[in-house]
């Protein structure tokens, strides 16, 4: 939620901070903003809307500065608007600063700071903590430093924050609590960013910033402290991204590149790890905690959105192939109430960009409790990972369409590897079974490459449903979280109302909205419940609903029933809704792209919800 920019160094500040606000735009744009600071002094400029209306506004202005920072927002406290966009500036109009996160107690701070005769410019908390902050360097008379310090301790809430001093022409002041914040290492220049995005083409030399820590970064001189004023020695890492893996690389979109890519994601993720004909799994973070799995009592899956509709499909497979209990929590649910959690017991944290607050801090509270977390996670050093005893990464790169498409099935594949590789330790599964199995995931990029090259004739189904108001997504068994999961991405990339549900339970309701008007998808793909969801489309039928069914090849039956069918290689029931979920995500798209949406920036909405 939320993208920040910063740089210091020899360069000019203002087109690295423009183009690395475009990269982080999947967290946020409904304004954006950049503070810059030259000999002639600190100018803040900002402008509702995206990054573009922001560069449309500066476009011929003279921007010499060598230091600057830019922030392209998702709104929590006041509206979209010039004036609520970041950067902020103090009182005294000496300090400049962006913010990721939220400050929880605003309120309160802002009715102190307002008896004190401060006048707020925006509706923000930002820039509350900002004068806050100023409010303590003016009484205290110390160092922004200090006062940053003495600040943070008093703030109650999350926050990236990037501060600009007036008066220091070769300093950023950064701090960090709960919102991510990368440093890139340059020759003679420092970079900061939300994630390694606008950092990869100037350096791969980074730095994760912890919590509760903070950094003062010079063009030569990086230095990091806790809030208790000690010094830390700085854990430089380097990237393992390349700059094509976030370009659009052709496709209109990054949602298609990313629909497209995962053939080869899925494979990525699969190599190394499965050797189909030695019936072998290797993943270290499974091995390294077979014990505890095997004697598991418990696994909790917890996730938001896309990632809880992996866990859902993932609950189906561990209980199946484990026989161990699993539940799914939504994340933001399970933080607030009071779990029963025994010492022992598992959490799965599922998330594609580790960044997810709700995930981080529901992890963060189980921990407490004794639980071992395994986070399954695509970001490489995202807070979940480092929050996390142990894990398995997705690989699936970097997803960038705000609507998560890459990040499911390779979350889908890596959890089914986890179950085999459990299952086959604890003799839960048979080896013919295993062995099948280990055959079928082999497969998936060539089923997955097949089923997308039935693109055009989705494409044309989208056209013929492109006006619905309303579609129902019915499925069973492991095809019902991929009914949920095709509803939630039509529902966010065309803004049309859509409802997953499990295909039988649909008589105890939803069955009273159908009519002639009403599209119903069917991820009716062949498994042991074929012959009942034939008889859940026959009641849709029986009331004029449209039927749209994506089946197995060859299924003549439901060919003869439904109104369009889209026709995916076969699959084991198991493997299934790594291949049967492409042609939701590719239904959506093209919905919403024939609808005029910006698919890759759905309104209200951001890829990484920092925020709870
Ligand atoms: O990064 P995460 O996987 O933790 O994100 C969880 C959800 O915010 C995410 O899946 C969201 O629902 C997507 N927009 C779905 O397409």
């Amino acid at each position: 939620m939320c993208g920040i920019v910063a740089y210091v160094g020899q360069k000019e500040a203002y087109p690295i901070i423009l183009k690395g606000l475009k990269r982080l735009e999947y967290r946020g744009y409904d304004s954006a903003g950049v503070a810059l600071l030259d000999e002639k002094g600190l100018n803040v400029y900002k402008k509702q809307g995206k990054v573009a209306e922001l560069e449309e506004h500066l476009i011929g202005k003279a921007l010499p500065a060598h230091i600057g920072i830019g922030h392209t927002r998702w709104a929590t406290h006041g509206e979209p608007s010039d004036r609520n966009a970041h950067p902020h500036m103090s009182k005294s109009g000496k300090l400049a600063m962006i913010h990721n996160g939220i400050i929880e107690n605003y309120a309160q701070l802002k009715q102190d700071l307002i008896k004190k005769g401060y006048v707020f410019k925006s509706d923000t908390d930002t820039e509350v903590l900002l004068n806050f902050i100023e409010d303590i360097w003016i009484n205290n008379n110390c160092e922004l430093e200090e006062a940053v310090r003495i600040a943070l301790k008093r703030v109650v809430g999350a926050y990236v924050i990037v501060l600009l001093d007036a008066d220091q022409p070769d300093t950023l002041i950064a701090a960090r609590k709960g919102s991510p914040l990368v440093i890139g290492i340059g020759k003679g220049e420092h970079f900061l960013a939300s994630d390694a995005s606008p950092i990869i083409e100037y350096t791969k030399e980074v730095v994760y910033v912890n919590d509760y820590e903070l950094a003062i970064l010079k063009p030569d001189e990086l230095i990091l402290k806790n809030l208790g004023n000690e010094k830390i020695t700085p854990f430089v890492q380097k990237l393992d991204m390349e700059l094509a893996a976030i370009e659009k690389g052709g496709f209109d979109h990054f949602m298609i590149k990313e629909i497209f890519e995962q053939s080869e994601t899925i494979y990525d993720c699969l190599r190394g790890r499965l050797d189909a004909e030695k019936g072998t799994i290797k993943m270290s973070g499974v091995e390294n905690n077979m014990e505890r799995f095997i004697h598991a009592q418990r696994i909790i899956m917890v996730a938001c959105g896309t990632s809880w509709h992996a866990g859902l499909v993932a609950e189906y497979i561990f209980e199946e192939l484990c026989r161990i209990p699993v539940e799914v929590e939504y994340a933001s649910e399970f933080r607030y109430r009071n779990p029963v959690i025994h010492k022992g017991d598992i959490i799965m944290a599922i998330s594609q960009s580790g960044e997810t607050a709700d995930t981080l801090v529901a992890i963060e509270k189980a921990k407490e409790q004794g639980a071992i977390i395994f986070g399954i996670l695509n970001v490489v050093g995202s807070s979940i990972a480092r929050a996390s005893h142990a894990g398995a990464y997705t690989h699936a790169g970097p997803e960038i369409g705000v609507a998560s498409t890459k990040a499911f099935t390779a979350q889908l594949t890596v959890l089914t590897m986890v179950a085999l590789r459990i299952a086959i330790e604890k003799k839960t599964i048979t080896h013919d079974r295993y062995m099948h199995l280990l055959n079928e995931l082999h497969e998936v990029p060539a089923k997955v490459e097949a089923t997308l090259k039935l693109s055009e004739s989705i494409k044309a189904v989208a056209a013929k449903y492109a006006d619905a108001k309303d579609m129902l997504y019915l499925g069973r068994g492991y095809n019902f979280p991929v009914a949920l999961e095709g509803a939630l991405k039509l529902k966010e990339i065309s803004y049309i109302h859509a409802e997953g549900y499990p295909a039988a339970e649909m008589k105890h309701g939803p069955i009273a909205l159908v009519d002639e008007t009403l599209p119903v998808v069917f991820v009716a793909t062949k498994d042991s419940y074929h012959e009942k969801i034939v008889s859940n489309m026959q009641e849709i039928k029986a009331r004029k609903g449209k039927v749209i069914a994506v089946i197995t090849e060859g299924d003549e039956v439901i060919t003869g029933l439904a109104d369009d069918v889209i026709a995916i290689p076969e699959a084991d029931e198991l493997i299934a809704p790594i291949i049967s979920v492409i042609p939701m995500q590719l239904l959506a798209y093209y919905i919403g792209v024939l609808k005029g949406y910006d698919v890759d920036k759905p309104r209200n909405l951001a890829k990484s919800v920092t925020v709870e």
